[in-house]
């Protein structure tokens, strides 16, 4: 059994001090095997936000796999955008964009879907390119069950005003996942917590409705599971309490418990348990 902390969207200059503290309290609790940041660990990409970053992933009680978010991409000035947008992120963070972990059970892929800007107007967006799912593919034949963390959504879930546009090339990575079984999707930037399920046939379609599974809680050989986190510690909730997905991966299938920040502590608010294909 593996237990991987799912955390995403931290966003310092706009984190809650409380939920900071409380977090890693609540992991050093739980001792994960691994904790996997699904980005935006910071508000504005500013050098005191990311020494904030810095600061609290040192901290964590395990290894750290970490994806940057649209977020941790300076805004101004330009130049720096353009021309080394990843610059902070490399010296405070972490020097690779497509950082791996794996034990005997499992095994963790970074892939970074932020992007200094693209071809459309909304800058906040994301990509996935060709090359990085081509990249994926080579963890096509491994057995273990394979945790690809990202920033950016790759299907809408329960938003259903379409409020986010999906990362380009969402549609390539959910296909190449789907070709292996045992593939999990962790996400963030929508700061709601998802949980749901895709293959080629059917699209997208619930996880889970409430706190029962929708039908058979067995995932065929072509599902792709797909994870959000909600927002960890940041005070932009989007409706939704600070909430966090503590996973156990284990040969049978996979768990998640959504934990939740009420009155000042964390507790666990519902669990997904899903069965691997046979
Ligand atoms: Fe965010």
């Amino acid at each position: 059994m593996t237990v991987v902390a799912h955390v995403s969207d931290i966003h310092f200059g706009r984190e809650l001090p409380e939920a900071v503290a409380a977090l890693l309290a609540d992991l050093a609790m739980l001792r994960p095997d691994v904790v996997v940041v699904s980005g935006d660990l910071t508000q504005s990409a500013r050098r005191t936000e990311f020494a904030q970053a810095r600061a609290f992933l040192d901290r964590m009680p395990a290894p750290v796999l970490v994806v940057p978010g649209n977020h941790d991409i300076v805004a101004v000035p330009l130049s720096e955008r353009f021309l080394v947008p990843f610059r902070r992120w490399r010296h405070f963070i972490a020097d690779g964009l497509s950082p791996e972990w794996s034990d005997a059970e499992v095994l963790i892929r970074g892939v970074n879907s932020a992007r200094p800007f693209g071809p459309y107007l909304n800058w906040s967006r994301g990509i996935v390119s060709a090359a990085q799912v081509e990249a994926l593919a080579t963890a096509e034949k491994d057995p273990r069950p394979l945790l690809v963390a990202a920033h950016h959504p790759v299907a809408y879930g329960n938003d259903t005003a379409r409020a986010y546009d999906l990362v380009t090339g969402a549609e390539r990575l959910l296909a190449t996942l789907a070709r292996r079984p045992k593939s999990v999707l962790l996400l963030g930037h929508r700061h709601r917590s998802h949980a749901s399920l895709w293959n080629p046939a059917a699209g997208e379609r619930p996880a889970a409705s409430g706190d029962r599974l929708a039908g058979d809680d067995r995932l065929a050989a072509d599902d792709v599971l797909i994870l959000h986190a909600g927002s960890a510690t940041s005070d932009r909730l989007r409706g939704e309490v600070n909430a966090w997905n503590h996973i156990t991966v284990g040969e049978g299938g996979i768990s998640v418990a959504v934990r939740r920040f009420v009155a000042g502590r964390w507790d666990e608010a519902e669990r997904l348990v899903l069965t691997w294909p046979a």
